[in-house]
């Protein structure tokens, strides 16, 4: 797999934040945090830390220039405590030294005094107690009180999703340099570079355009530094501000882990109704959702949660209410499905549980409730192009359903110990940013005059492979070699105003920026062939290959030449281009509208065999067919959808987050913190790029991929639960994920 930066990552050579060189005097930054979730700060002693030899200062709330307040979308968060703390890892003081472990070992002479609070840690206590941080919200259509009277079935139950760790391979972090004229320069590890400089400007009380933020490339971001990057940019900063000295702060991963928020945990409550026949007429369901302390992304990610409430099935009466729930934990964030996982887990339950009570397979009962071509959603937007049924029945027909049903029946029949289960999980999830407006992007081309280019775009490279797409659709334009093309760093001078990397959306809106760039471009050149040469305006030039062509015949100029050319003749060889979404929109009182430009649509099935003694179980396999549209990038794409898979199984089966009640985080370290390896791995995962699927809203037809096949994971939790069905028929199993062998054990024998 040759990918933009495939050769620099093998060599070692590929710089993160903490690579950069630093100059001489750079003061080394760690962060002083709160020792427990919920009290009042009575006293904050800096003296004794103050005087250990190499400190430089110590940063606190005072010394912040700006507003102490890095609130995104809700003003509720302080860069650093103040008065109270709301939860353990919350940040009070930043220690700059001479060099880090001077500052690490400083900081221990912090002394701080509290007046303890009682923290509170469950979203459903927080609800009980009026935490919520914005009334209840609710999507709904049709009316399910009514619709109740016509079911033949109705059941109804609670589900339990958990947090989950991002484990970004490069920690947050950021490197501040205090530039002329009082600005400041920020090396981030950010998905959002706007948003950063945004909050950096905010806490330093600076213009925007004295704040740059570069983004090189981040080692892993999965929505983790879509918004919690910024905290650790402004803290550099404010250092770098009042010290005049660069400031460089990378978090350890225990510090990390401590003070950074997770995956939300969800709980919900339940209601499905059906006809005799297993059509679903009706589905209630209220979410509480763990915010943490401070709102950070919840509220959007509470509203992706309504969006994906029926999944990948059409309901004509729906209700869905979202509550916000604040309580003492760190400010949970994005994370990889952006809190679609947890609504499609829960109606997924839903649909386990009706089949339990009907006696039939619950695929019988998805299948009959697929979303079919223009079906209504229940926020008004259509199923349009609607591929649910199409990758359902492609999956079965493809990976044989009928022969892997046959074979579990006869091996659970001939096994009584080892129990084999599977499941099929459809997707359906939206592309497009929920908040209107943060569909748009920018690219700035710059052809040099040796035929060279460079671009840059609002797209951060996490690994997802954004910049090769975005240098595909350069070379493709220009018909020139991928050699002569650099994707440049993610800089808010040379893009503005940008949305983060997020949303599955990077390549689609960055991509059709550079194409739009592109395109200008070769405008502007074809213009200048034409006169150059003589041609008339009608005659069809081409560039195919680094050469010139003109009515299919070479005219003898390569690439190379025609820009020398066009530079001598003072053409301008630089394009911007703005792209923003056509056709979207969303009203936020009715909750109705078509909130996204397309769907992306898959199904998955999972095998999965469980030691019904021991409680371990491995997964035999996960075989989808996914609607990639027409994927121009197959490796890259074929990567995401396996990668995603994984932190799906991860998330549902072992990845734990524990607080204990005091609000503590336990599992603050890969000893007490599982995410799957290989030996967890699938011993078989085979993608299927659906045929025939075209998107002329993604770039160059294709479909957004990062985030949607997660959710594949969610079947493993299904079909762990069939397995251990089938060892004990009678048992009622909780659906709380995730199901650790722990509580496979448990839930099979008490
Ligand atoms: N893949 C890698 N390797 N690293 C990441 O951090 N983030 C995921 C996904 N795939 C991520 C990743 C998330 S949460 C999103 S929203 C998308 O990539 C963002 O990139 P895209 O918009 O270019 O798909
Ligand atoms: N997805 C990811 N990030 C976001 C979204 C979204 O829908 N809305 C705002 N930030
Ligand atoms: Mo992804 S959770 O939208 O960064």
């Amino acid at each position: 797999m040759k990918n933009y930066d495939t050769t620099r990552h093998v060599r070692g050579e590929s710089l993160f934040a903490d690579d950069f060189l630093v100059p001489e005097g750079t003061l080394f930054a760690s962060v002083f945090a709160a020792s427990i979730a919920h009290g009042k700060i009575l006293s904050i002693d800096i003296s004794e830390a103050e005087k250990f030899s190499g400190v430089k200062k110590i940063i606190t709330s005072k010394d912040i220039p700006g507003q102490n307040q890095i609130g995104g979308i809700i003003q509720d968060e302080p860069l650093l405590a103040e008065n109270e703390v709301h939860y353990c890892g919350q940040p009070v003081a930043v220690v700059l030294a001479e060099n880090l472990l001077i500052a690490r070992e400083a900081k221990k002479k912090i002394r701080i005094a509290y007046e303890t609070l009682a923290p509170i840690t469950d979203a459903r206590e927080a609800y009980a107690k009026g935490m919520l941080i914005i009334p209840p919200r609710i999507f709904s259509n049709g009316n399910v009180d009514e619709a109740w009277k016509q079911c033949d079935v109705v059941v109804d139950g609670t589900i339990e999703t958990g947090a989950q760790e991002h484990l970004y391979l490069e920690t947050q972090g950021a490197i501040a340099f205090p530039t002329e004229g009082n600005g400041i320069k920020i090396i981030s590890s950010t998905q959002g570079p706007t948003a950063t400089q945004r909050a950096v400007g905010k806490v330093l009380g600076l213009p925007m355009h004295q704040v740059e933020v570069d983004v090189m490339r981040l080692g892993g971001g999965f929505g983790g530094k879509e918004d919690q990057a910024n905290a650790w940019a402004a803290m550099a900063a404010v250092s770098a501000f009042v010290t005049k000295k660069p400031v460089k702060l990378i978090l350890p991963r225990q510090e990390d882990m401590r003070m950074t928020g997770k995956r939300h945990p969800y709980s919900a409550d339940f209601k499905i109704g059906l006809s005799q026949d297993g059509k679903i007429l009706a589905y209630e369901i209220t979410f509480f959702q763990n915010a943490g302390a401070s709102a950070d992304l919840s509220t959007p990610i509470l509203d992706r949660t309504l969006f994906h409430a029926t999944n990948s099935y059409f309901v004509p009466n729906v209700k869905a209410t979202g509550l916000c729930c604040r309580t003492n934990l760190p400010p949970n964030t994005a994370f990889r499905g952006f809190g679609g996982p947890q609504a499609m887990f829960a109606m997924e339950a839903a649909i386990y549980k009706a089949a339990k009570k009907m006696g039939v397979d619950a695929s019988v009962i998805q299948e009959k409730n697929l979303l079919k071509e223009g079906d209504e959603f229940h926020y008004g937007q259509l199923a349009k192009n609607s591929k649910a049924q199409a990758c359902w029945f492609k999956a079965k027909e493809k990976f044989n359903f009928d022969q892997i049903k046959k074979n579990v029946e006869k091996y659970n029949a001939e096994n009584k110990i080892l129990k084999k289960g599977f499941a099929c999980m459809p997707i359906c999830f939206g592309i497009s940013f929920t908040n209107t407006f943060m569909n748009q992007a920018g690219a700035l081309v710059h052809i040099y005059s040796d035929g060279s280019v460079g671009i840059s775009t609002a797209a951060v490279e996490m690994g997802q492979g954004v910049n090769e797409k975005i240098r595909c659709v350069a070379a493709e334009i220009f018909s020139i070699d991928k050699s002569k093309i650099k994707i440049e760093t993610t800089n808010t001078t040379r893009v503005a105003n940008t949305s983060p990397s997020a949303a599955s959306s990077a390549a689609d809106l960055n991509g059709k920026a550079t194409e739009l760039a592109c395109k200008y471009l070769f405008e502007r050149l074809v213009s200048f062939v034409k006169d150059a040469f003589n041609y008339s305006t009608t005659d069809p030039i081409a560039f195919r290959d680094e050469n010139i062509f003109c009515n299919e015949k070479a005219i003898g100029l390569t690439w190379v030449e025609l820009i020398q050319k066009a530079f001598f003749k003072r053409v301008d060889l630089s394009a911007h281009a703005h792209y923003a979404v056509p056709g979207i929109y969303f009203d936020r009182e009715k909750n109705k509208g078509n909130a996204f430009a397309y769907y992306s649509f898959g199904t998955a099935i999972t095998e999965v065999t469980v030691d019904c003694l021991r409680g371990t179980y491995i997964v035999d396999s996960v075989k989808a067919v996914h609607d990639f549209g027409k994927s121009f990038a197959k490796v890259i794409d074929r990567g995401q959808a396996e990668g995603a898979i994984m932190q799906g199984i991860g998330w549902m089966t072992m990845e734990e987050v524990i607080y204990n009640s005091d609000g503590k985080l336990l599992t603050d370290a890969l000893s007490t913190y599982k995410v799957p390896d290989i030996h967890s791995a699938p011993k078989e995962i085979e993608i299927h790029f659906l045929e025939n699927s075209d998107n002329p809203l993604g770039i160059f037809n294709s479909k957004a991929i990062g985030e949607p096949p997660l959710m594949y994971g969610i079947g493993t939790f299904f079909a762990l639960q069939n397995a251990m069905k089938s060892f004990r028929p009678e048992k009622e199993f909780q659906f709380s994920a995730p199901l650790t062998p722990e509580k496979v054990l448990l839930s099979l024998y008490y």
